[in-house]
């Protein structure tokens, strides 16, 4: 009789564990759906706009595949990341500078227009996937069905099948528990006497309480880690450049032409980004910048091998390139030509890149998706003065009379323009 009594508190104390893992997760499995109160329809219009020519779903492109990346990361951090990630690695994030150097440095653009809401939609959408209409909001938080899941990862919808799975052997172990008293001839006890049997076990169970212990201290250290990591990501803002290189202090207040530096826009595809030996033919001379006095001039120096005391150049110094971040990077898939746009169609540089005369920092100001190209060479009228293809041009004046030349008219839509 005493055996069975044991074996009674065992199995009592087995359908209290289960249930506390059963609430847990489903505490867990609401909390990830609850914390993406975004509307996913609307997400997916904007990461068709702005995400999607680096991003996929479910695989890598430019940057990685988006599917699962609310279990990779806190929201916290992603709104964070995504508003501005230069910002965030500046702040000394170690998960942001990870991923930045994992990518081989290639900055994601920031989003400074995306407002939280927008986030939120976006981050729903890589929850919920590509699905046939009547998307249910994740923050129902109902089990979806043909849900586009990640491959890799907990996600939550295992965390809701584990826990369901819990449940229905909880109600299996209550049955055959039940089932034992009745052939022994005693009343069967319900689910809640069970559970206060289980809970007087359970306190005098020092095992189970050092265990309980660790995994909530575990959970609220990492809350007080996250807590702390996120104050002051607003103070102490570091360039994201190698170098504080200032385009409003070259470019506007010192009237330094754009071509001066960025020569190879007019020649070929790529605008070049200036070698250190090009800012030398000036700060040779000018040693000392308003802001930042000697320090950032220093790190142009330390590049060519400059001393600063003699005034010359280091002898036998092997010359470091400095590793200026890019900020604008098309898919390969596509192929843009800068003498193309500068050169031919007379194009300011400000018309793509917005008003860089007046950026401390640059930003890629334009979106750079096929829409955007599109538009233009639907709207934009060719120069057709500039002596470039004088036969096609005079040929299509001929054509199109009173109207105007558009890009589009001299092939500016077909694919096999921009893509090979
Ligand atoms: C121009 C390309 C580009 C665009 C556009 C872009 N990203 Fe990224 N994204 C990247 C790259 C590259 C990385 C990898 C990190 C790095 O190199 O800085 C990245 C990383 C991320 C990460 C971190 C993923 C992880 O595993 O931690 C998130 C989240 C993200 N992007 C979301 C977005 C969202 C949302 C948008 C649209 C609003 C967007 N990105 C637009 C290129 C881009
Ligand atoms: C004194 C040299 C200098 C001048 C003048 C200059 N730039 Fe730059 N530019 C740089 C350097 C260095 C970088 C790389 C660091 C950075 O991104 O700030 C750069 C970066 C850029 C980029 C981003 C390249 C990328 O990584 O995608 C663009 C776009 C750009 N410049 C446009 C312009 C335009 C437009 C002007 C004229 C209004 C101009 N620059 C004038 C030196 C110059
Ligand atoms: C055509 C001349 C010229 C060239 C080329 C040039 N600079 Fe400058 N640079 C200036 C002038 C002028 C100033 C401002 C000095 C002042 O106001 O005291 C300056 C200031 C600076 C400063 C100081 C910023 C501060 O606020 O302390 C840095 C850093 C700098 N330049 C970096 C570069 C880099 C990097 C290059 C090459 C990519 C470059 N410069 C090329 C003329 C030039
Ligand atoms: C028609 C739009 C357009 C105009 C005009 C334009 N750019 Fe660009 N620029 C782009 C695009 C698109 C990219 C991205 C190219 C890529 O990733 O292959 C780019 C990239 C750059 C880069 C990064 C290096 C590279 O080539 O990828 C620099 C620097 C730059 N532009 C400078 C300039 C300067 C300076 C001018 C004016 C002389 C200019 N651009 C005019 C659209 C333009
Ligand atoms: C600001 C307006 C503008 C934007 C933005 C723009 N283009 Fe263009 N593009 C033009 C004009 C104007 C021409 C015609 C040049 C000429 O006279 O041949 C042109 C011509 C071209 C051509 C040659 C077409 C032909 O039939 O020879 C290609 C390819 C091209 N653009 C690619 C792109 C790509 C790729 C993008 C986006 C990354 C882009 N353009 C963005 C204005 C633009
Ligand atoms: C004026 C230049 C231009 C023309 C014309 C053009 N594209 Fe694009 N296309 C781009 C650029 C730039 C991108 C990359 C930016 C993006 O994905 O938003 C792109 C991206 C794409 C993508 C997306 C690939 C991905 O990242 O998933 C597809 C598909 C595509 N183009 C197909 C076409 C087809 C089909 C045509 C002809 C009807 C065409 N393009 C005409 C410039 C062009």
């Amino acid at each position: 009789m005493k055996i069975m009594k044991t074996s009674f508190n065992r199995l009592n104390m087995l359908l209290l564990v289960a249930m506390m893992l059963w609430s847990s997760l489903s505490l867990f499995a609401q909390d990830g759906a609850a914390n993406l109160p975004g509307d996913p329809e609307l997400g997916k219009k904007l990461f068709n706009a702005q995400c999607a020519a680096c991003h996929k779903l479910d695989k890598k492109l430019v940057g990685p595949a988006m599917a699962g990346v609310t279990e990779r990361r806190s929201q916290e951090w992603l709104i964070k990341w995504i508003r501005n990630n230069a910002e965030l690695r500046a702040s000394g994030d170690r998960d942001a500078i990870a991923i930045y150097e994992e990518y081989n440095r290639s900055a994601m653009p920031a989003f400074p227009l995306l407002s939280d809401q927008d986030i939120l939609n976006i981050l729903a959408y890589t929850i919920v996937g590509d699905k046939p209409a009547a998307a249910p909001a994740a923050d129902q938080g109902a089990p979806a069905t043909g849900v586009a899941q990640p491959k890799e990862g907990l996600n939550i919808w295992v965390l809701v099948a584990l826990s369901s799975f819990l449940l229905v052997l909880l109600l299996i172990l209550v049955k055959v528990k039940n089932t034992l008293k009745v052939i022994k001839g005693e009343e069967p006890t319900s689910v809640l006497e069970d559970f206060s049997k289980g809970v007087q076990v359970a306190v005098k169970n020092q095992k189970l309480i050092v265990f309980l212990t660790i995994v909530v201290s575990v959970f609220l250290l990492k809350e007080l880690y996250w807590g702390l990591m996120s104050i002051g990501v607003e103070q102490g803002y570091m360039p994201e450049q190698p170098i504080a290189f200032s385009h409003k202090i070259h470019a506007g207040d010192n009237g330094i032409d754009c071509k001066y530096c960025h020569y190879g826009a007019e020649k070929g595809k790529h605008s070049n980004i200036p070698s250190a030996m090009l800012c030398m033919n000036c700060h040779t001379y000018i040693q000392e910048g308003p802001k930042y006095g000697t320090k950032e001039i220093d790190k142009i120096y330390a590049a060519v091998g400059f001393d600063r005391e003699s005034n010359s150049y280091i002898p036998g110094y092997e010359q470091k390139p400095v590793k200026w971040v890019r900020v604008h990077n098309l898919p390969d898939l596509a192929y843009f030509n800068h003498a193309q746009h500068v050169n031919v169609a007379g194009l300011e540089c400000q018309t793509c890149h917005g008003p860089v005369q007046e950026m401390e920092v640059l930003y890629q100001y334009s979106e750079l998706t096929m829409g955007w190209c599109i538009n233009c060479h639907r709207e934009t009228e060719i120069n057709v003065e500039n002596g470039y293809y004088k036969d096609l041009h005079d040929k299509l004046k001929e054509k199109y009379k009173s109207k105007k030349v558009t890009a589009e008219m001299i092939g500016g839509l077909e694919c096999g323009k921009c893509h090979y």
